[in-house]
C-alpha cells in the first residue's frame, strides 16, 4: 500500500513538473508569470502545497523520500520561473527602449533667442583693442561734469567765444556752488587724466556726449566718441597720423582716404580736422556726408601748453596730441547706417541686423 501511494506520488509530481514546463513556456508577460507562481507554490491553494498534503500519511522514512523529490522539483520550478522572469524583463526592457527613446537633438520648436552686442559696442571694443596692442591705456570719466573739466581746463574759459562750437546742456546744480554740465565731448578726461597718471601718457576714453540740438540723420542729442591723447617727449603730428592710420585701417580693414585741414579747437595748437571718403556713397554724396563725399570723423591738434599746465605737465619739456573721434560716425560708415537716430532708438528691427 505504502509503495504504491509512493509511486503514485512521484508520478503526480512527475506530471506537475511536465505541465509547469509547458505553462511556463508559453508566458509572455509578468504578470501572468506571478500568478504561475502562486499556482505553484502558494501556501494554501499552491498545487504543490496540496499535493503534499497527502503525505501526512506516509511513514518517517517515505515522508522523507518522497519530501526530498518534491524539494528537489520545487527548486527546479523555481528556476525555471526565475529564469523566464529574467527573461521577460529584459525582453520589456528592449521593448521600452525601443518605442520610448528621446532625441534629445531634435529642435525643441522654439528658437532659442541669443542676446548681442549693440553696433557702439562692437566698434569700441575694436578701437579698444587696436589701441591697447599700440601701447594705450582706456579710461573712463564721468558723463555729468564740472564746467571747468568740460570747458575751462581745456583753455576755454567762461565767456570764450569757442563755446558757441558746442551747444550744452547746463544742469542746475542745487548740491553746490560747481558749474554742471552734460559733458560736451570726452575731452573732459583730457586734463583730468594726466593730473591722475601723469606723464609720458597714452590713453583713450571711448564714452558717451551730449549736444543740446535738434536732431536730423546726422546729429543727435547723445552720441559716442573716443578721445586718445599721448604726451612725452618729443611728441609730434607725425605719430598722430601713425597712430591714426592705424586705426582707420583696422576698423575699415582696408586703406580709408583721409584727409587732414586746419581746424581750430582752444584745446590744441595747431589744430586739425580729419576728414575720411564717405564709404556709404564712395565719395559721390549723400545725406550723410551731405553730399560733399567727405566726412569730417576727428579733431585733433598738438595739446595746448595751457592744457598741458592745467594737468599738471611742464610744456616746456613734454608735448604730445589729442584726438577726438566721432565714434558713433564710424560706427554708420562701418554698417552703412544711414540715420543716426536708429542708434539710441532701442528699435529691435534696427538693432537684430547685427
Ligand atoms: N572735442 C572736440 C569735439 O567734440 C573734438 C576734438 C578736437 C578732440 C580736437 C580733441 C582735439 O582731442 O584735439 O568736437
Amino acid at each position: 500500500m505504502v509503495i504504491f501511494f509512493n509511486i503514485y506520488m512521484r508520478e503526480k509530481l512527475e506530471k506537475l513538473r511536465a505541465s509547469a514546463v509547458v505553462e511556463i513556456q508559453k508566458i509572455k508577460d509578468l504578470k501572468k508569470l506571478d500568478d504561475l507562481e502562486l499556482n505553484y507554490f502558494g501556501r494554501k491553494e499552491g498545487k504543490l502545497n496540496l499535493m503534499l498534503k497527502g503525505l501526512k500519511e506516509l511513514g518517517q522514512e517515505e515522508k522523507k523520500v518522497i519530501g526530498s523529490v518534491a524539494n528537489e522539483l520545487k527548486s527546479e520550478i523555481q528556476i525555471l520561473i526565475d529564469n523566464k522572469r529574467a527573461d521577460l524583463r529584459s525582453i520589456e526592457i528592449n521593448e521600452k527602449l525601443s518605442t520610448e527613446w528621446l532625441d534629445v537633438t531634435l529642435p525643441t520648436g522654439f528658437e532659442e533667442k541669443r542676446g548681442h552686442l549693440h553696433p557702439n559696442t562692437i566698434i569700441e571694443r575694436e578701437l579698444e583693442q587696436i589701441f591697447k596692442s599700440l601701447g594705450f591705456m582706456v579710461a573712463d570719466g564721468p558723463e555729468l561734469e564740472s564746467d571747468y573739466y568740460n570747458f575751462e581746463a581745456l583753455n576755454i574759459p567762461p565767456d570764450h567765444p569757442a563755446r558757441d562750437m558746442q551747444d550744452t546742456f547746463y544742469i542746475d546744480n542745487k548740491a553746490g556752488k560747481e558749474k554742471l554740465v552734460m559733458r560736451t565731448h570726452t575731452s573732459n578726461v583730457q586734463v583730468r587724466a594726466m593730473q591722475k597718471y601723469g606723464v609720458p601718457i597714452r590713453l583713450i576714453v571711448p564714452g558717451r556726449v551730449f549736444r543740446y540740438e535738434a536732431t536730423d540723420a546726422s546729429h543727435d542729442i547723445a552720441f559716442r566718441q573716443l578721445e586718445g591723447l599721448m604726451v612725452g617727449e618729443n611728441i609730434s603730428i607725425a605719430n598722430l597720423i601713425a597712430v591714426m592710420k592705424v586705426a582707420l585701417k583696422g576698423i575699415f580693414q582696408k586703406e580709408v582716404r583721409v584727409r587732414l585741414r586746419p581746424g581750430y579747437f582752444p584745446f590744441v595748437e595747431p589744430g586739425f580736422e580729419m576728414d575720411m571718403g564717405c564709404l556709404i556713397c564712395n565719395g559721390v554724396g549723400c545725406s550723410v556726408c551731405k553730399q560733399v563725399g567727405w566726412l569730417e570723423i576727428l579733431g585733433c591738434g598738438l595739446i595746448h601748453p595751457n592744457v598741458l599746465k592745467a594737468g599738471g605737465v611742464d610744456p616746456k619739456k613734454y608735448s604730445g596730441f589729442a584726438f577726438g573721434v566721432g565714434l558713433t560716425r564710424l560706427v554708420m560708415m562701418r554698417y552703412g547706417i544711414e540715420d543716426i537716430r536708429y542708434l539710441n532708438s532701442g528699435d529691435l528691427r534696427f538693432l537684430k541686423q547685427f
